[in-house]
């Protein structure tokens, strides 16, 4: 079988607060081949962008720290990575569009000019050619006026469109992908979802791409794993999550998405809302929620169980 691009198992991360640390993913696996598509999909809060951030450690080290875990990339651990050379990765192997993507963008530099240094860091010539190769990759016309215009000059999607390309410049093995396309429009959000996936099956990049939206997931992934209360609760391929979910939770998830495409008078909703960091307990964090809850959900944090290659963490899959 051949070697994951990336291979990340058990990772646990923490913030600092006033009385310590508090630990907001409690474990994240997640596993890509080259090429491939994987959603992370999971209310406000569950730990997606924590979780995907911590890969290539993004998350500043007085603000909080990794626990536990090991990221391979390519046969290096990045969580063993010194940071000098974890700068040598990011950006140039793997790449991260941020959740508000346009916060990345410098609005004081003429767009050639950020992308020029985007190659220069990474030690590649900045060349306007190529530049301007990418700028039309990522479907933007006239790529010789927009080389010297500066962000506020262009629409949202237009710069989301050069965050892409600022992505891919170099070309990486792996993008991250933090809600893309939450801010903007229906066709240009399938556009963009598009322009994603070609250059994944052009390139044989890896992309993991951070949701909400069952659709966006339905549309471009390969494979989904559904987070809540910082734990991967369940992963699948997109047709089993979708059309045979195992985890209640998941299930719950889906039937919200589905009221709300139907468009129903009285849309069906989860009751509750999901647990802080600081309600956290050594406890399925669904329990407060789940219909199916048994006294023995409460007794530590489900394993993750193997079915048929499905992964789920709930105690109505475990031999008893
Ligand atoms: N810098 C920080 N300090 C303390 N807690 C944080 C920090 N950043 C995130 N958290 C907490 O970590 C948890 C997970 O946050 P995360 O941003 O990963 O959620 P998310 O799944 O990406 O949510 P959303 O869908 O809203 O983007 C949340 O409880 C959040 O409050
Ligand atoms: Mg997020």
């Amino acid at each position: 079988m051949e070697e994951k691009l990336l291979d990340v198992r058990n990772m646990k991360v923490s913030f600092y607060d006033e009385k310590g640390s508090i630990q907001v993913v409690r474990g994240f696996d997640i596993s890509l081949d080259r090429g491939e598509i994987v959603g992370i999909l999971g209310e406000s809060g569950s730990g997606k962008t924590v979780s995907s951030s911590s890969i290539i450690e993004l998350v500043d080290e007085s603000l909080g720290r990794v626990d536990a875990g090991e990221a391979i990339f390519k046969g290096r651990n990045l969580l063993k990575l010194t940071e000098k050379d974890l700068k040598s990765i990011r950006g140039k192997e793997i790449s991260y569009v941020f959740q508000n993507s346009s916060a990345a963008l410098s609005p004081y530099k003429r767009i050639g000019k950020q992308l020029g240094e985007v190659l220069r860091t990474h030690g590649l010539p900045d060349s306007k050619e190529h530049i301007l190769k990418t700028l039309e990759e990522v479907g933007l016309e006239n790529g010789e006026r927009i080389y010297y215009m500066y962000p506020f000059q262009l629409s949202g999607g237009q710069n989301q469109r050069i965050m892409i390309a600022q992505c891919i410049l170099c070309d990486p093995d792996l993008l991250i992908a933090d809600e893309p396309t939450s801010s903007i429009d229906a066709s240009l959000q399938k556009t963009i979802l598009d322009l994603l996936r070609d250059i994944s099956t052009r390139s044989q990049m890896s992309v993991i791409i951070i949701t909400h939206d069952f659709g966006v997931a339905r549309y471009i992934c390969d494979r989904l794993m559904v987070m809540y209360g910082g734990l991967v609760l369940e992963e699948g391929t997109i047709d089993e999550i979708l059309n045979s979910p195992l985890h209640p939770y998941t299930r719950e998830l889906i039937r919200c998405a589905q009221s709300l495409a139907k468009d129903d008078e009285t849309m069906y909703t989860i009751e509750g809302s999901p647990p802080t960091p600081y309600q956290f307990r050594d406890e399925c964090p669904f329990y407060g929620r789940c219909s199916l809850r048994e006294d023995a959900c409460r007794e530590g944090i489900p394993e993750k169980i193997e079915i048929d290659g499905r992964r789920v963490r709930c105690i109505r899959y475990e031999k008893r």
